[in-house]
Parts: C-alpha cells; sequence; structure tokens
C-alpha cells in the first residue's frame, strides 16, 4: 500500500480539469444499462468505484466498452438484464451497492452483492426496508437491527410506494425510484432535506417518465448520449488548496454546479473565500461552469441543517480549511459521517490532531478552533479516499513533510490526484 509525501506548497497558479463526475458516471452506466440500445458516454470516470460498477453490469450481461473515459453501453432494456453466474463484487463502492440493488429488485433473479471490509460494515437496512415494501426480498446479514452485505436479493414484480425518507440519502432515494421504473404505477420518494438528484435527472435525459421525485414503471425507454461535467467533490481539494496557499490563483474548467452538490462554494463563500462561478451552461441536464478561486483569508463558520446533505462528501476538507480560518467552525447535524467509507468524524479529527489542529469531536460534528499552524506528520488515510485527499491539502498548508499512509485509495474517485496536485505548483 503506498504512501503520499507532500511538502508545503509555495503558491498555486493554474487551469486545471479535474476528472468526471462519480456519481453522474455510475448512473450513466446503471441507466444506459437497462435502457434499450446504445449510449455514448463522455468525460466518464474511469475510477475503481466507477470500474466496479461496469464490472457488475457486464456479469449481469452488459457489453460496456471502454476506451480512457469515452465509453459505450449496449443496453439491455429493463427486463434484459442475465442472472449473474457469481455474487456480484462492488469493491468499496456504496453508490454501486445501493443503486444497482435497486435495479436487481426488478429482476426475475436472484443474485447475491458484496464488496469488500469498509462495504460490508456500512448499513443497509435503509435501502432493505423501502425495497422489501415495493416486494423485492432482500436477505443480509443482520447485526443488532440493521443489514449488511453480502446482501441476496431476490426481485420480480413490484409495487410502488410512496416513501418518507428517514434520512437524506441520495443513494436511498435512487435505489427506490430505479425500483419504481419496474413498479406499475407511480413511486415517489418524500425528502426531508434535498440531497443530490443525479438519477432524476439522467432518467429525464433517458427519456424515463420522472417529475420531480416521482417516478412511473415503463416498458423501455431508449439509450441516450451523455456528457459528464468534472466532478465538484474532486475539485473542492483544488478549491481549498488554492485558499489556503499564499499567492493562490487557479480556475477549475467543466465542474458541474448542480445546486444540491454547490453547497462547497456556499460554505467557502460564507467563510470569506474569493471564489467565482463563470461560463454556467446545462449539458445533459447538468448544470456545469468555470470556478476561480483566489488565496484568500477565511473566518470560521456554523454548519448545520438543510445544507449537510449538500456537502457531506465535502466536509473532510472544508475542516482542513477550518484549521486555517479565523475563530471556531461549528459543524453538526451530520452524524451520517459516521457510516461513509470510514468514521470521517473519527478519522478526520484524529488525524489533523496529529497536525496540530484544535479539533473537538461531537456525536454529530466537529468543533474546530483556528487557525492553527500545521506541522507535517505521518497521517492514516484509513483506506478513505477523501481523508488521504484532504489530508494532502492540509499538508501544503503545513509546516514540513506530511506523509499518509495506505493513499492508494485515492483511486476510488481520483485518478490523477497526485499529478494534478504536482502541475499546479509548477
Ligand atoms: C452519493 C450519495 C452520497 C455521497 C456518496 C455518493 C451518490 O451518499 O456521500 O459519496 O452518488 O448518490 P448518501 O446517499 O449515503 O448520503
Amino acid at each position: 500500500m503506498a504512501n503520499l509525501s507532500i511538502n508545503p506548497a509555495a503558491k498555486i497558479r493554474s487551469e486545471i480539469r479535474v476528472p468526471g463526475d462519480k456519481s453522474i458516471s455510475h448512473r450513466a452506466v446503471m441507466i444506459g444499462s437497462i435502457a434499450s440500445g446504445r449510449s455514448r458516454l463522455a468525460n466518464f470516470l474511469p475510477s475503481a468505484d466507477c470500474l466496479a460498477t461496469v464490472e457488475c453490469f457486464r456479469k449481469l450481461g452488459v457489453e460496456i466498452n471502454i476506451d480512457g473515459t469515452r465509453v459505450e453501453v449496449y443496453g439491455r432494456g429493463l427486463r434484459g438484464l442475465k442472472s449473474p453466474k457469481d455474487a456480484l463484487d462492488v469493491g468499496n463502492s456504496g453508490t454501486t451497492i445501493r443503486l444497482m440493488t435497486g435495479i436487481l429488485s426488478g429482476q426475475p433473479f436472484v443474485s447475491r452483492v458484496t464488496g469488500d471490509r469498509s462495504i460490508q460494515r456500512r448499513p443497509m437496512r435503509r435501502i432493505a426496508d423501502p425495497l422489501r415494501a415495493m416486494g423485492a426480498s432482500i436477505e443480509g446479514r443482520t447485526v443488532e437491527g440493521d443489514v449488511y452485505a453480502p446482501l441476496r436479493i431476490s426481485g420480480g414484480d413490484l409495487s410502488p410506494i410512496e416513501y418518507d425518507l428517514p434520512v437524506a440519502s441520495a443513494q436511498v432515494k435512487s435505489a427506490i425510484l430505479l425500483a419504481g421504473l419496474y413498479a406499475q404505477g407511480e413511486t415517489a420518494v418524500v425528502e426531508k432535506a434535498h440531497s443530490r438528484d443525479h438519477t432524476e435527472r439522467m432518467l429525464s435525459c433517458f427519456g424515463a417518465k420522472i417529475r420531480g421525485c416521482r417516478v412511473r414503471g415503463l416498458r423501455e425507454f431508449c439509450g441516450a448520449d451523455i456528457d459528464i461535467p468534472g466532478d465538484i467533490s474532486s475539485a473542492s481539494f483544488f478549491m481549498v488548496a488554492s485558499l489556503l496557499v499564499p499567492d493562490s490563483s487557479l480556475l477549475l474548467r467543466e465542474v458541474g454546479v448542480n445546486p444540491t452538490r454547490t453547497g462547497i462554494i456556499d460554505i467557502l463563500h460564507r467563510m470569506g473565500a474569493a471564489m467565482e462561478v463563470k461560463d454556467e451552461r446545462l449539458i445533459s441536464e447538468e448544470p456545469r461552469g468555470n470556478i476561480a478561486v483566489r488565496n484568500s483569508k477565511l473566518w470560521g463558520v456554523k454548519i448545520s441543517g438543510e445544507i449537510i446533505p449538500r456537502i457531506i462528501d465535502e466536509i473532510p476538507v472544508i475542516a482542513v480549511a477550518a484549521t486555517q480560518a479565523e475563530g471556531t467552525t461549528e459543524i453538526h447535524g451530520a452524524k451520517e459521517l459516521r457510516v461513509k467509507e470510514s468514521d470521517r468524524i473519527a478519522t478526520v479529527s484524529s488525524e489533523l490532531k496529529k497536525m496540530g489542529a484544535e479539533v473537538q469531536e461531537l456525536e454529530d460534528g466537529m468543533l474546530i478552533k483556528g487557525p492553527t499552524r500545521l506541522k507535517g506528520a505521518r497521517v492514516k488515510s484509513y483506506g478513505d479516499h477523501r481523508v488521504a485527499m484532504a489530508l494532502a491539502v492540509a499538508g501544503l498548508a503545513a509546516e514540513g513533510e506530511t506523509t499518509i499512509e495506505d493513499a492508494d485509495c485515492i483511486e476510488t474517485s481520483f485518478p490523477g490526484f497526485e499529478r494534478i496536485l504536482k502541475d499546479v505548483q509548477s
């Protein structure tokens, strides 16, 4: 397992494009696989997570050709998937297991789905409950009232439901909406706070009958060509790096700025960031733009409530920004962080403390006092890609060298991270 060494950055000045959006890449492959006919995807993210989705759908009989970031998916139609011989392995990918289970719930065969150690610790009752209510049989390991992978899914005819989401989760919402394609009538999901709506937008690109979070079951829909924007979650590491490193100025081109994902921009603006979104356009139903960022003095802010689902993947790097901000940053209502690829409240707090940050762990968030002079240290990723990259950003703003252990996990969402990190400093 490789270590990543980071030295303090003198300045960041560049124009870059980050790789394609992970959430949208997963959905394009999945929905393309159950569409009828060919779909062509541009700027697909060939990261470990998205390639796990590709492998799973190949095992379900779908022909998928990949050439760099261009992908062709020969969809087999809603009811054309083949019964897989072996268990489907999602690797580290929560999006794959949860969304694919929604699709498998509508198939007239039994499938088994599993993943790595982290996946086997992530709660699945949140999808099992609604999918069972629709008529699928979902069995897994049951521990203290929750359900865990490996899962056994026995699908078939489904009934529509109207479901109040107990946790704000785009993965759960999407699993239900995708299963809803197989139910006669209208399936609806009611959210307390808006989570990312890429599934809804992508289904509408493919011509499915969807309005807001309400989808109608149907016989078939056709393939589509999808152009995927850059991933704002990947861009966020470079936004924060440019804010923290003196004399920096960065332009991030073609980044997805879907309003359900731009909480990071709102928070950084509130912290005092000089940032601007320019040239906004809508392509394949998703807004994108160029984001300009300059080194800025930051202030601590209070973060809680409805914005949390809009920044859920960016909280590790927001915590890094907070260590350099004047005053205390409070993050509340983010208990979901405890069931991500790692327990991100625990892992981010413990590793930033090793670098000298003043962080207090809360049950549902963190208190971070700043600014503190960070010191390079030997830190751990806990196999969590976003923890590894957030610590790399902290390393750029620290004194001395930082070594991040077990940094291979960055491949999960951001192949080429290390190269871009070097390029922006030269
Ligand atoms: C995702 C939804 C979020 C997010 C994850 C990707 C998606 O998870 O943390 O990285 O693609 O739908 P939850 O839905 O569990 O909050």
